[in-house]
């Protein structure tokens, strides 16, 4: 990693190397290629700069929640296929067309609307149908998927082009649901060869299905938390040769001592118990901190308690045991520094979160600094 430019209050680290490597790991271990799921801002890392990361990386699909992210890959240059996860409105077909990104469709009626207006256009809307085999969210049922894919596929003006289902248990591999789901969908999928309706692309599994359930990698996997260095979750953690790309650094804009008795914060949460040295650190929880008591975050290598209540920009640090500690040193809230490290799987177990919410969380406006 080479030297990066420090002149912000609060940012974020990108190791755009690190999300490279993650995924070669997973092209490694599936022997087969990658859908790079960069949905919510690529799960705070950066939408544009981790698409770009993970075409150049060799994953010839990206996906997306919503069209809006779609639009914006395109509109940075971004070449390969994009799925949009979820529900896109039919009056935005033309550009879906215009921008060459594939739609989900779990709804016949939304589907009828989808081929009324790319047959306006003249043209044919590829589309991937999503089967709800056991999440309970979007998908057609797999009782009814022949049935609703013949539909499906009299309709002009779509192409079918995929079929793929979501698994709700894959980070519990020892949880039976996830072969039940795939059972489910494979029966569909039998069904349909057998009718000569089966797509040509099939994929189920998510980071844990990718990396725990060998018979959900089918054509493709889908794959989000994995290709950050992220655990999909304690039961099923990342193997080895994964990298977290992530990690989150501030300033102290401030030191001061407060005398014994002072009220420090919102609603004096805390009150200095004696003179104490008190340091002001950018980022809040509008950057993606916890709006709660008991955080910390590592200074000189230390980790130091945050006092008093969260700010919406800033919080309050107690540096009595660090005298040294001035104005510009720097903070981490999340990664190395010296030999402690807070991960996000730690601030998700503290924050009664997990670590795809703590990462998501992370705030737009925080300046994001890629490096590789
Ligand atoms: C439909 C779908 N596929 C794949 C993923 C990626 O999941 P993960 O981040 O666990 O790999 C998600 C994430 O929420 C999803 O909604």
């Amino acid at each position: 990693m080479h030297m990066i430019s420090e002149s912000y209050p609060t940012w974020l680290e990108i190791d755009l190397g690190a999300i490279q490597n993650n995924i070669h790991q997973i092209q490694q271990i599936t022997g087969g290629p990658v859908m790079a799921v960069v949905k919510a801002n690529g799960y705070g890392h950066g939408l544009v700069q981790v698409g770009k990361a993970a075409e150049t990386a060799g994953a010839p699909w990206l996906a997306v929640a919503r069209l809006e992210e779609a639009l914006d890959l395109r509109r940075a240059g971004i070449k390969c296929h994009i799925l949009v996860l979820g529900y896109t409105m039919p009056e935005r077909i033309p550009e879906v067309l215009a921008s060459k990104v594939t739609l989900t469709v779990y709804d016949q009626a939304i589907a009828n609307e989808y081929a009324a207006q790319a047959r306006f256009f003249n043209q044919r809307l590829p589309i991937h149908v999503k089967v709800d085999s056991g999440m309970g969210r979007l998908g057609f049922s797999p009782e009814d998927g022949i049935e609703s894919i013949r539909q499906l596929s009299e309709l002009e003006g779509l192409s079918i082009d995929g079929i793929f289902t979501h698994l709700a248990c894959a980070d519990e591999p020892d949880q039976p649901n996830t072969n039940w789901q795939l059972e489910h969908f494979q029966g569909l999928l039998e069904g349909l060869d057998a009718v000569g309706l089966k797509p040509t692309m099939v994929h189920a599994a998510n980071s844990a299905g990718a990396l725990y359930f060998p018979k959900a990698r089918y054509d493709i996997v889908r794959c989000g938390i994995a290709i950050y260095g992220l655990h999909p979750s304690a039961a099923a953690p990342l193997p080895e040769g994964f990298r977290r790309a992530l990690t989150w650094k501030s300033h102290i804009v401030s030191v001061k001592s407060l005398p014994k008795g002072s009220g420090v914060g919102y609603n004096y949460k805390y009150v200095t118990q004696k003179e104490e040295r008190i340091g002001v650190v950018s980022g809040g929880y509008a950057d993606g901190l916890r709006r709660r008591l008991g955080n910390y975050a590592l200074v000189h290598g230390q980790r130091v308690s945050m006092v008093g209540g969260m700010c919406m920009d800033q919080c309050m640090v107690q540096l009595d045991n660090l005298p040294d500690v001035k104005v510009g040193d720097e903070v981490v809230f999340i990664g190395r520094q010296g030999d402690e490290e807070i991960t996000p799987e730690v601030l998700a177990s503290e924050w009664g979160s997990n670590n795809y919410e703590v990462v998501c969380g992370l705030a737009g406006r925080l300046p994001r600094l890629f490096v590789r």
